[in-house]
């Protein structure tokens, strides 16, 4: 069942370096950050091909990263692959000062 939607801090943005993954835990989940053109996106870090959780080791390419075990590429901005058939789940970002939350539905206590 999903819970409400809360803001959660994963990450100060000084921690997220361009064009490279960042990884952060929340609520048991593994998201994975990724910093592209001034802009932070985050999407869910288990790839839906052999359910890895290495996105986050991904290169990336324009707004495209790619699973490190048998490459399949996402668009981090809509999480669909590129070249395959799956999707990752996505989740809104928000920046407020150095300090970068997401979205995500938390357990109803
Ligand atoms: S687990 Fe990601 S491509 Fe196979």
């Amino acid at each position: 069942m999903m819970g409400p939607l809360q803001e959660c801090k994963v990450a100060r943005v000084g921690e997220l370096r361009d064009n490279k993954g960042f990884l952060a835990t929340v609520h048991g989940e593994e998201i994975s950050l990724f910093k592209i053109g001034g802009e932070v996106f985050a999407i869910g870090n288990v790839c839906p091909h052999q359910h890895f959780s290495k996105l986050h080791e991904g290169e990336v390419a324009g707004f495209s990263v790619t699973c490190p075990m048998h490459g399949w590429a996402y668009d981090v901005r809509t999480g669909v692959s590129t070249n395959a058939g799956g999707k990752v789940k996505t989740y809104e970002v928000q920046i407020r000062r150095d300090e970068v939350f997401i979205l995500i539905h938390g357990d109803a206590d």
